[in-house]
């Protein structure tokens, strides 16, 4: 859906934002951006980050809610997106028309919050492959090949503090995806105005789902946890932080200061 959002839609939609961001991206990072020779890797960088999105949705659905037929279902799906990237397989334009998932997914047990934890991730996964299509159609248009790149220490960075116990684990990966979504939306907003008109418009039209999927996270994290997760987030948000303004030598869509 790409309806034009006007700029008190705008404004609503990031206050919370911006509220639940410890930083905002730094002028410095934007400067960089903005020049004409870092397009190709934020496109390529972007288009790997929808499909990751997707992909840590899927995980955590297999892992934590369905059954395994379920489970074959989801792998099914995201096959031919990841075969795509990272094997170069396949016609990107015969993408559209496989992001659909045939099967009902069945929980694997009846643990409170199960079904709501499947609908939103299934609705965010089908979201994240519309828009890495989007990102390739765009690409296309402006003439950017796709072409592999290393990731960004962003995600691992976050990732690498999840605790490694049930239900921790699951909360903490619910907030990482959180500021994930919640920086990703700060940054398409942030630099909507200094790119391509047509690139600048897509980044806006993203922006609603964007911010659906840092609250949906949110709700998730904070309802498999028997206690107030506020200051699990602040700890999450202060790397987040550091990730953002700390130097970082190698640019990308959520890289750090650049140097
Ligand atoms: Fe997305
Ligand atoms: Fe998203």
């Amino acid at each position: 859906m790409s309806h034009r959002l006007s700029h008190d839609d705008i404004e609503s939609l990031l206050t919370p934002i911006n509220s639940f961001l410890q930083c905002r991206t730094p002028e410095a990072w934007l400067e960089r951006a903005k020049q004409p020779e870092s397009l190709p890797v934020l496109l390529r960088d972007h288009m790997v980050c929808e499909l990751k999105a997707a992909q840590s949705a899927m995980l955590l659905i297999r892992r934590y809610a369905v059954d395994e037929d379920s489970g074959n279902a989801l792998l099914a799906w995201l096959k031919p997106y990841e075969d795509f990237t990272y094997r170069m397989v396949g016609d990107w334009r015969d993408l559209a028309q496989h992001n659909r998932l045939n099967k009902r997914m069945v929980p694997k047990s009846d643990r409170p919050y199960s079904q709501e934890l499947i609908d939103k991730m299934v609705l965010l996964i089908k979201e994240e492959l519309h828009h890495f299509y989007q990102v390739l159609e765009i690409a296309q248009q402006l003439g950017i090949d796709y072409d592999k790149l290393t990731s960004s220490r962003y995600a691992r960075g976050l990732l690498t503090h999840v605790r490694t116990y049930e239900p921790a684990a699951l909360i903490d990966k619910l907030i990482c995806g959180a500021y994930i979504e919640a920086r990703s939306c700060e940054r398409f907003a942030a630099i909507a105005p200094y790119v391509d008109e047509r690139l600048g418009q897509f980044y806006v039209s993203l922006l609603r789902s964007e911010a659906r999927h840092y609250q949906d996270y949110l709700t998730l994290a904070q309802q498999f946890s028997d206690e107030d997760i506020s200051d699990r987030v602040n700890f999450f948000g202060a790397i987040e932080r550091d990730l953002i303004l700390q130097p970082d030598t190698d640019f990308k869509f959520h890289s750090g200061l650049p140097v």
